[in-house]
C-alpha cells in the first residue's frame, strides 16, 4: 500500500465515522489519501478530522470558497490508484449507476480512471429494494468492485443487512486488490492454471415466472472461488443464480440459470482446466416444456408438470476428462451419508467428494459455517470441524493443491 493513492469518497450516513479509522490505516501503511466528501457526508463527520487524519485538504466544493479557485475533479481521476466510497449511501450509489453528477464525488467518479469499489451502507429496507439491489449489480457490471454490506445492528436499531463492512476489512480488501495487481503486473505471485468451479442452485423454468429451485446460495462455491484465486489458480466460476458477489480479479464469472445453461457453459471451459471442483446444487430434473405465457389456476384446473433429467455435468464432464486433470464433487445428505458419498465418488469418477450433511447443525444451505469430510478415491477420509465456509474452502483448496502436487 505503501505510496499508493487512494481517493476516499464519503457520503452522508451514520457509518462515515468508521471512515475515519479507515483513512487512519491507510495513512499508516503508507498510502497517500485524498478524501472527497459529500454535502450531507459533512453532517456526520467534519471535513476538518479528515484532513487532519489524510494529511490532506478534504475536496467537498467545486469551487474554493475562499480564493475561488476550481477544485479539479479530472486531476484526482488521474492522479488516483483507486477510489473507494465508503460509507456508498443509497443515493450516491444510485447516482453512480444513472451518471447524476450533481456534487464533487459524483463528478469525481464520473471522471475516474482508477478501479472503483464502494462499501454501501443503509437501513435494511434500503438495502433490500429492488432500486438499491440493481443499481448495485450495475455499478458491479461496469466493474465496481463492491465491498458487501454486513448482517448487524443498524443505526436505526434493527437488525439487518446494511451496515458497512468493518474498517479493518475494508482495508484487507483494498490491500488485497494491490497485491493482486501488483502480482498480475509483474507476472509474479503462483500461477496454478485454470480451475473450474460450479456453484449456486440452477432454476428451471416452467412458465415466464415460476421455476422449480433450491436452497443453494451459493456461498460454499464463492468461498472457493476466492480461496483458490488467493492460492493462484484462474478461477472459471460458472454460477448459477444467486445474490452474491465476487471480489478477487483472478475469478472469471459466467452468470447461468438452468441445468442446461450450467452445463454449457461449463462444458466450454472444461477442456482448458487442469481441475474442476462441482459445488452447484444442479436440478436433477426440468420441466419437459416451458409454457410461454403464465399458466393460469381458472383455466388449468389440476395441473401435472412432466419432467425428464438433467445432465449430471461431474459425470459428463468426468467422461470426457483429459489425463491429470483433477475432479471434485460435494455431496449434500440427509442420511447414509458416508454411503451415498462414497457411492457419488465412484459413479461420476471424481478423485475427491466433499462430504456435508444436513444432520450436522451449521451446515448445508445458507449457513455462513460448514463441516465437511473429504472422501478421497485413494481411501482418504478426513473430517474437519465446524469452520466458516471461508475456512473449509481454503481446506478444500489445500487439499486439491496436495492432489496436484502445487
Ligand atoms: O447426485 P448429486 O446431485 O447429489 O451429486 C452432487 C454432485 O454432483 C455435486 O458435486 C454437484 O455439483 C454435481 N452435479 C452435477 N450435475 C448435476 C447434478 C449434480 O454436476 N446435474
Amino acid at each position: 500500500m505503501k505510496g499508493k493513492h487512494i481517493v476516499v469518497g464519503i457520503t452522508g450516513s451514520i457509518a462515515a465515522y468508521k471512515t475515519c479509522t479507515l483513512v487512519r490505516l491507510f495513512v499508516k501503511a503508507g498510502a497517500e489519501v485524498q478524501v472527497v466528501m459529500t454535502p450531507s457526508a459533512k453532517e456526520f463527520v467534519t471535513p476538518l478530522t479528515l484532513a487532519t487524519l489524510s494529511r490532506h485538504a478534504v475536496v467537498s466544493e467545486f469551487f474554493d470558497r475562499r480564493d475561488g479557485s476550481w477544485h479539479s475533479h479530472v486531476e484526482l481521476g488521474t492522479w488516483a490508484d483507486v477510489m473507494l466510497v465508503a460509507p456508498a449511501s443509497a443515493s450516491t450509489l444510485g447516482k453512480m449507476a444513472h451518471g447524476i453528477a450533481d456534487n464533487m464525488l459524483l463528478t469525481t467518479y464520473l471522471s475516474m480512471k482508477a478501479p472503483v469499489f464502494v462499501a454501501p451502507a443503509m437501513d435494511l429496507d434500503m438495502y433490500a429494494h429492488p432500486a438499491t439491489q440493481e443499481n448495485l449489480r450495475l455499478l458491479q457490471r461496469r466493474g465496481v468492485g463492491i465491498i458487501e454490506s454486513g448482517e448487524g445492528e443498524l443505526a436505526s436499531a434493527l437488525v439487518g443487512k446494511g451496515r458497512m463492512e468493518e474498517p479493518e476489512q475494508i482495508f484487507r480488501h483494498m490491500a488485497d486488490f494491490f497485491r493482486h495487481t501488483a502480482e498480475s503486473k509483474a507476472g509474479s505471485g503462483p500461477h496454478r492454471g485454470k480451475l473450474l468451479i460450479t456453484a449456486g442452485p440452477t432454476h428451471e423454468y416452467i412458465d415466464p415466472v415460476r421455476f422449480i429451485g433450491n436452497c443453494s446460495t451459493g456461498k460454499m462455491g464463492f468461498a472457493l472461488a476466492e480461496a483458490a484465486a488467493e492460492a493462484g489458480f484462474e478461477v472459471e466460476l460458472v454460477s448459477g443464480p444467486t445474490a452474491l458477489s465476487v471480489r478477487h480479479p483472478g475469478i472469471h464469472r459466467t452468470d447461468v440459470v438452468s441445468a442446461e445453461e450450467m452445463f454449457e457453459a461449463a462444458r466450454q471451459v472444461f477442456p482448458t482446466c487442469r481441475a474442476a471442483i462441482f459445488c452447484a446444487a444442479v436440478a436433477d430434473f426440468t420441466p419437459e416444456t416451458t409454457a410461454t405465457n403464465k399458466i393460469k389456476r381458472e383455466a388449468t384446473g389440476e395441473w401435472q408438470i412432466k419432467l425428464r433429467p438433467t445432465k449430471d455435468i461431474a459425470r459428463e464432464l468426468g467422461a470426457a476428462r483429459q489425463a491429470g486433470q483433477i475432479m471434485a464433487g460435494f455431496a449434500l445428505e440427509t442420511d447414509d451419508e458416508m454411503l451415498h458419498a462414497e457411492d457419488k465418488l465412484a459413479r461420476k469418477h471424481l478423485d475427491f467428494i466433499v462430504l456435508n450433511s444436513l444432520r450436522d447443525e451449521g451446515a448445508g444451505f445458507g449457513h455462513d459455517t460448514n463441516k465437511v469430510v473429504i472422501i478421497g478415491r485413494d481411501g482418504t477420509r478426513l473430517p474437519f470441524p465446524l469452520k466458516s465456509k471461508q475456512e473449509v474452502a481454503r481446506d478444500i483448496i489445500r487439499y486439491l493443491c496436495k492432489l496436484m502436487d502445487l
